[in-house]
């Protein structure tokens, strides 16, 4: 069965015209009318014709190349290519003349003369442009025959492990070329040689696995013929059915249509429709998924007494009676509050909503944690303070209406790729770019893309940069006087505006601790807010928006820092409309949802404190328990309750806290002194090293549900295969909640959406049936909002009423350098692996990256006698670990970089306790550290290959055994 996500996507050749004036013509005697600036090709479709096409495609802009697409106008001469030739009124156009067909025909005639026939056997048999317009120009012969020069015997580059390039079968229509220029971004591709010896090449004639590609497949999915064609498909062969679904790495939440062969994934092609991108994706989303079916998945339900012991494999009803069982025991013995929670952000709303409900209702306190906890709890809080709620204030296509764009401590090219190549289009298209980065990332420099000004400051001095840049907008009249006048708090304002004005906070008094010269902050500050380096105002509105990561909330003054960035924004009147906006680019797929949804020890879903009492007894009403008034115990609470012998068990699903927290041996240690821990998760991840009963968890493909993407946007998850043990993660929460007495008792995720939507009042109009009508919808979405919910946050006023400027004074964080920890380690992530590897890591992307390197600047790998590959040893006051270098130009002297993707490279080891003061998210960007070179792994490096070859070995035992209890 063919169904109709996989046929009726209609490709309009052209983009959409965003003009809002019309013109109307006539096609093949059809009246038609469309949006000025529509293509004659477009504008066809609308008229129910489809002119027959090569060069175009309606994600590229045209380029009227291959000569296919001409028509005939009345009154003008010739047969101009209907893809470049805009609508006009009046026009009397035919698409269809004996004259058309022949030239078209005859353009076939020679594509065909120099490609091979191989129809029968082509992986694109069936899904190939070049073989459908043979068909619809009725080409039957080609008169030139094949044995005149041609391109037929060209090598093939396989060097991508997730697509091939056949250039035996390239019609040079160039789509591939726009398609990495316009829509990636990278540049990556050219057109080489001239007329017949043209071809494309990626890099300087190199293969594609040693160009710039960063594989995000666009050109693939863009190219026409089976030139350019995923090697799945190749292995496979066509998809028969497809559903819609949702990524389930970054936040930034891109649609895909799961193209699928019964209940095998043939390939992931990004929705068209998918309001988060728009037909784009990258490496992982669009090729990264075959973790899902990865031998190493655990798909028995798996029991042991104690971390030494050999794992024993059981049936569900074993395992989840044994956990049941192990949870009351240990209330009964130590007390209510002995066991907590940790809801997944890479599993549904749904799902997480569940286990923050077990927690409260089963468990009966609100121990429950996720882990944003050690990402973007800081946004929660800073943003609920000044704006009044906790989430970005914008949609992703919003940038195209930006004038300047400010990037905080966040690398979108590695971690938000397909946002970073929405921006990048944006900036090519003229937007001014500041970055606030220790680093120079890809937005500072890379292919067509130069920051307007880079602020390179010392990692741990955000706040000191931002009280700064307030302090010109302030101390130079570029405040929007107006906008607050209407908008905010005069009190608030007035405090704040005092306070940032003092010299204390100016550029130059900050100069010593940022690093930053202050001309340069003089600059951003003035860029922001007029658009312009001289801070002259023109009158024309300027729309400034703010995009900020980790590099901003992983501080211990992560908190104050998203108070800042709001202070700004509202100071500027830079909220509450197009292009404007303070945005959190959130980490996992569905980090937003998990947080929404109630996974926080002191709130309950849509971020209301559990003390309300009003809304405790919605809940009470609803569950038919009685809540606990009192907030439960943070994640990091929950270690030290654990050192402290009052916290014993811990149902944790889809979370690795061992490999993503921060002082790996603090952690491990806690989890030691516990006497039951549950671990869900789909494999035996550093946790569940730890762990005593592992209930094995299903992917993205095995469940239906929602994940919330970093613009509020819902989307739906679908189910595309049964899930591999038996189970969706929901349906285990179910049935471990229904063990512990509290029943549960639905039958399909649907009727979860429900009770949430039923019980949030941000949620209200959120259902299935109008996902599946719109697409997405953007919370709030509600009686109050639009059916789609609400793209702009706080665009008539702020949810809290009158924004809220709050003083945020510039503390130094206690991580400092000392003689004995001279450098500053700060960690992130790079675009092939995604966060703890546990998914990347089994996929090829690990050809891309296998192992975490040190960054270092080259004076102080000079000191230290380092050179690229060298091995060496990082220590900090948590730990030391070792790893390789990369002498490296992007990083600052006196600052180290490193990624955490791999479990033995330990940069966990090093990361230290040091937390945000409001929500304890772990400062991972600022550790004192030494950097030697070395010869040996570290001590811990050591004990953690024995530990973890122990723990596969009583792995492997089990997996050998028979299933008790079947
Ligand atoms: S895969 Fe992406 S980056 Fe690589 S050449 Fe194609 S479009 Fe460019
Ligand atoms: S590789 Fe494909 S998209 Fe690129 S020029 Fe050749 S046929 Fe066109
Ligand atoms: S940008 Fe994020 S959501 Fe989109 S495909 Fe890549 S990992 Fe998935
Ligand atoms: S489709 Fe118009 S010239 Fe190729």
């Amino acid at each position: 069965m063919i169904d109709h996500h996989l046929k009726l996507e209609i490709d309009y050749g052209t983009p959409a015209s965003t003009s809002t004036e019309t013109v109307t013509l006539e096609i093949d005697g059809q009246p038609v009318t469309v949006p000025k600036g529509t293509s004659l090709m477009r504008a066809a479709v609308d008229a129910g014709t489809r002119i027959p096409k090569l060069c175009a495609t309606d994600s590229l802009e045209p380029f009227g190349s291959c000569r296919l697409c001409l028509v005939e106008i009345e009154g003008r001469r010739g047969f101009p290519a209907s893809c470049t030739t805009p609508a006009e009124a009046g026009m009397k156009v035919h698409t269809q003349t004996p004259k058309l067909q022949e030239l078209r025909k005859g353009v076939m005639e020679l594509y065909i003369s120099d490609h091979p026939l191989d129809c029968l056997t082509c992986a694109a048999n069936g899904d190939c442009e070049l073989q459908d317009m043979a068909g619809v120009t009725g080409l039957r012969n080609v008169r030139y025959g094949y044995d005149g020069a041609n391109h037929l015997k060209d090598a093939k580059d396989e060097s991508n492990p997730y697509f091939t390039y056949d250039p035996s079968k390239c019609i040079v229509c160039n789509r591939c070329v726009r398609a990495c220029e316009e829509t990636q971004g990278t540049f990556a591709l050219t057109i080489s040689g001239r007329g017949f010896e043209s071809r494309v090449s990626a890099g300087q004639s190199e293969a594609f696995m040693d160009s710039e590609c960063v594989s995000c497949g666009a050109c693939v999915q863009a190219c026409p013929t089976a030139t350019l064609q995923e090697k799945s498909v190749i292995w496979l062969g066509q998809a028969e059915h497809s559903a819609i679904t949702t990524c389930a790495y970054c936040g930034v939440g891109c649609g895909f249509k799961a193209e699928m062969k019964g209940n095998e994934v043939v390939r992931m092609t990004p929705w068209k429709d998918g309001k988060a991108n728009e037909g784009h994706s990258c490496v992982k989303g669009r090729f990264a998924w075959g973790y899902a079916t990865h031998k190493d998945r655990i798909t028995k339900p798996m029991i042991r007494a104690s971390i030494d012991d050999p794992w024993q494999e059981v049936s569900w009803e074993v395992a989840i009676s044994h956990a049941a069982s192990e949870f009351k025991r240990i209330q009964a013995k130590y007390g209510r509050d002995s066991v907590g929670g940790i809801t997944s952000s890479r599993c549904t709303n749904e799902e997480a909503y569940l286990v923050q409900k077990l927690v409260r209702a089963a468990f009966g306190n609100n121990n429950v944690d996720t882990c944003a906890r050690v990402c973007h709890s800081p946004t929660g809080y800073g943003l609920s303070q000044t704006f009044g709620t906790s989430a970005g204030t914008q949609t992703f296509k919003s940038i195209e209406h930006t004038d300047v764009i400010m990037v905080i401590g966040a690398n979108p090219s590695d971690a938000h790729p397909v946002f970073a190549s929405r921006m990048k289009k944006r900036i090519r298209a003229g937007a001014k770019v500041i970055v606030v980065d220790p680093r120079q990332t890809d937005l500072v420099s890379s292919a067509h893309v130069k920051a307007d000004v880079h602020l390179p400051l010392r990692p741990g001095t955000n706040v000191a940069i931002i009280n700064a840049l307030a302090h010109v907008v302030m101390t130079e009249g570029l405040a929007d006087e107006a906008f607050i006048a209407e908008r905010c708090d005069p009190k608030s304002f007035g405090d704040w505006r005092e306070f940032v004005s003092r010299p204390e906070n100016s550029p130059e008094a900050f100069e010593l601790a940022t690093g930053v010269p202050a001309a340069l902050v003089r600059d951003a500050a003035r860029l922001y807010a007029t658009g312009s380096k001289t801070g002259t105002k023109t009158g024309r509105q300027v729309n400034g928006a703010i995009y900020y990561g980790l590099g901003v909330t992983e501080h211990a003054q992560g908190s104050t820092m998203v108070m800042g960035i709001a202070n700004l924004a509202m100071a500027t009147g830079n909220v509450g409309r197009e292009g404007v906006g303070v945005n959190p680019l959130r980490g996992q797929n569905n980090v937003q949802g998990s947080c929404d949804m109630g996974s926080f020890p002191h709130e309950l879903p849509g971020y209301r404190h559990i003390s309300d009492s009003t809304t405790r007894a919605l809940f009470d009403d609803a569950w038919g328990v009685t809540l606990n008034p009192e907030p439960g115990l943070r994640i990091p609470n929950m270690f030290e309750a654990a050192q402290d012998g009052s916290f014993k068990g811990l149902y944790c699903q889809g979370e690795d806290i061992v490999q993503s927290d921060p002082n790996t041996q603090h952690v491990a240690d806690s989890l030691r002194a516990m006497e039951c821990i549950v671990v869900q998760d789909i494999f035996l991840n550093e946790t569940a090293k730890y762990a005593h009963v592992f209930l094995p968890g299903s992917s993205f493909l095995e469940k239906d549900g929602t994940f919330t993407n970093a613009e509020r946007r819902i989307s739906r998850v679908t189910k595309v295969m049964p899930p591999l043990p038996g189970l969706g993660d929901w349906e285990v929460t179910v049935k471990l909640a229904n063990a512990l007495g509290y029943p549960m008792n639905y039958t399909h995720p649907e009727q979860i959406m429900e009770e949430i939507a039923a019980l949030t009042p941000t949620f209200r109009g959120v259902s299935y049936a109008q996902i599946e009508k719109h697409g997405s919808l953007q919370w709030p979405c509600n009686e109050n909002t639009e059916e789609t919910g609400t793209a702009i946050m706080h665009a008539q006023k702020f949810v809290r009423g009158k924004g809220r400027f709050i003083i945020t004074k510039y503390q130094p964080t206690d991580e400092k350098i000392t003689p004995r920890f001279p450098l500053i380690l700060t960690t992130g992530r790079i675009l092939s692996q995604y966060n703890v590897g546990a998914q990347t890591r089994r996929t090829p992307n690990s050809l891309w990256h296998d192992e975490d390197r040190l960054e270092i600047h080259p004076h102080d790998a000079q000191e230290r006698g380092i050179r690229t590959d060298d091995w060496v040893g990082i220590e900090s006051r948590s730990g030391e670990t070792v790893l390789r270098a990369v002498v490296s130009e992007r990083m600052q002297p006196g600052v180290i970089y490193t990624t955490f993707h791999f479990p033995e490279s330990g940069a966990n080891v090093i990361t230290t306790d040091s937390s945000d003061w409001a929500t304890n998210c772990p400062e991972y960007k600022v550790t004192a550290a030494q950097v030697t070179k070395v010869a040996q792994p570290s001590e811990w490096q050591r004990e953690y290959k024995e530990f973890n070859e122990r723990q596969l070995d009583l792995l492997a035992k089990a997996r050998g055994a028979e299933v008790v209890g079947k």
